[in-house]
């Protein structure tokens, strides 16, 4: 079988030959098998997606309590410092796809503008952290172009990888880049995380002889998901996540970062990682704890205990919602102008407020005005008749 006609992430061609389809079937034999799979039977995902704020009225109430309007900035409440907190800003950029410059300016093109956005940042971002895929093939042209560009940044600066970043090589190129994952910081009394939830897919790809190029193909898709339910922490990073929490108390501050939400979204699509469980029992004692992620390219936000997970906006073009699993506390996106590549699309501005402790994110969408303002738009209340719902479990 080619496996070239169904790289495309914009998803003209997954549904194609018959061939495809064989393939799919073959691979969920192999990789999909039980615990691997999403557990249908699992209600806790969706049960607890209603905040507290929330169930303290209706939800009418809760539409006008205040962060249905205020999406754009959310609040991510921060425990008391030991000692003055002060404030400070970073940002994130991810999802830029780049590829090489004779191929496609586009995506090159808004990459800088996320860029010369966070340069233009006044006071300036502490730091940036790049949340993956930067490259569309993990073509080394790609990854160092990527590189250029995000360099022309004079702040420090930190990477996880995407999909799209590794599976020509096997990461070989990103490392020397951009340094290994996972890892560690603390900075003005918050801890950072950074994960990497790419690397860790089944092999399928020896048994096929795939050439890596193929491989890289393979990885790229996303409902032809070829390459099962790649992503996932791995035993090591899970063991990593628990030490790296251990000395730090369950009421402080605490952001991770993974090119996956840490959650079930919508495993199909990668929208999860599958030891999502075992990282909700590590962070369970922890009250402040904040997952910033990519690879969705859509506004996105969930809370399952007491994390929250905030999904980030793609510079590249923007995913449609899943057609099912949708968190309920997201407020989505309108369809975008197909005729505009800055729709939909954009970068991420975080803050934390010394004076009230919160942390607040705000989406740097370069179309402002595209939020779904009606229950039946947003398809994630609980009209069962709307295109999107929640998984059929958390109704
Ligand atoms: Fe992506
Ligand atoms: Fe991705």
């Amino acid at each position: 079988m080619s496996l070239d006609h169904h790289h495309d992430e914009h998803g003209d061609k997954l549904l194609g030959s018959d061939d495809f389809q064989q393939a799919r079937r073959e691979m969920r034999r192999v990789l999909w098998r039980p615990g691997l799979r999403a557990d249908t039977q699992v209600s806790i995902t969706r049960r607890i997606f209603i905040h507290r704020a929330l169930l303290g009225g209706t939800a009418a109430a809760a539409a006008t309590a205040g962060w249905l309007p205020r999406i754009n900035t959310m609040d991510m409440a921060f425990a008391q410092e030991a000692g003055p907190p002060s404030t400070f800003r970073f940002a994130w950029i991810s999802d830029t796809h780049l590829y090489p410059k004779e191929v496609n300016t586009r995506f090159v093109e808004k990459a800088v503008r996320a860029v010369n956005d966070v340069k233009a940042m006044d006071p300036p971002p502490d730091f940036l952290i790049f949340g993956g895929d930067l490259a569309q093939l993990g073509d080394p042209v790609e990854l160092k172009l990527g590189a250029e560009i995000i360099n022309e940044l004079d702040v420090r600066k930190v990477f996880i990888p995407g999909e799209h970043d590794w599976y020509l090589d096997m990461g070989k190129t990103w490392n020397e880049l951009f340094g290994t994952s996972p890892w560690t910081f603390d900075h003005k009394g918050v801890r950072f995380i950074g994960l990497d939830t790419v690397s860790r897919a089944m092999d399928f790809w020896t048994a096929r002889n795939m050439t890596p190029t193929e491989r890289m193909a393979a990885m790229a898709t996303l409902d032809g998901a070829l390459g099962g339910a790649w992503a996932g922490l791995g035993r090591e990073q899970l063991d990593f996540l628990d030490r790296t929490l251990s000395d730090w108390g369950t009421d402080r501050p605490v952001v991770i970062f993974s090119h996956n939400p840490l959650y079930e979204y919508y495993p199909p699509w990668n929208f999860w990682v599958r030891d999502w469980r075992e990282v909700h029992e590590i962070v369970k004692p922890y009250t402040k704890i904040t997952n910033i992620h990519g690879h969705t390219h859509q506004v996105l936000y969930n809370e399952i205990g007491a994390m929250r997970s905030i999904g980030m906006l793609a510079t590249s073009w923007p995913w449609p919602y899943a057609p099912e699993g949708v968190p309920k506390l997201t407020r989505p996106m309108l369809r975008v102008d197909p005729g505009d590549p800055f729709d939909g699309v954009g970068w991420g501005q975080i803050t934390f407020n010394a004076d009230n402790q919160h942390v607040e994110h705000e989406y740097m969408m370069w179309r402002k005005d595209i939020l779904a303002t009606s229950q039946v738009d947003s398809g994630t209340g609980d009209n069962p008749t709307t295109f999107l719902s929640p998984r059929p479990d958390g109704r």
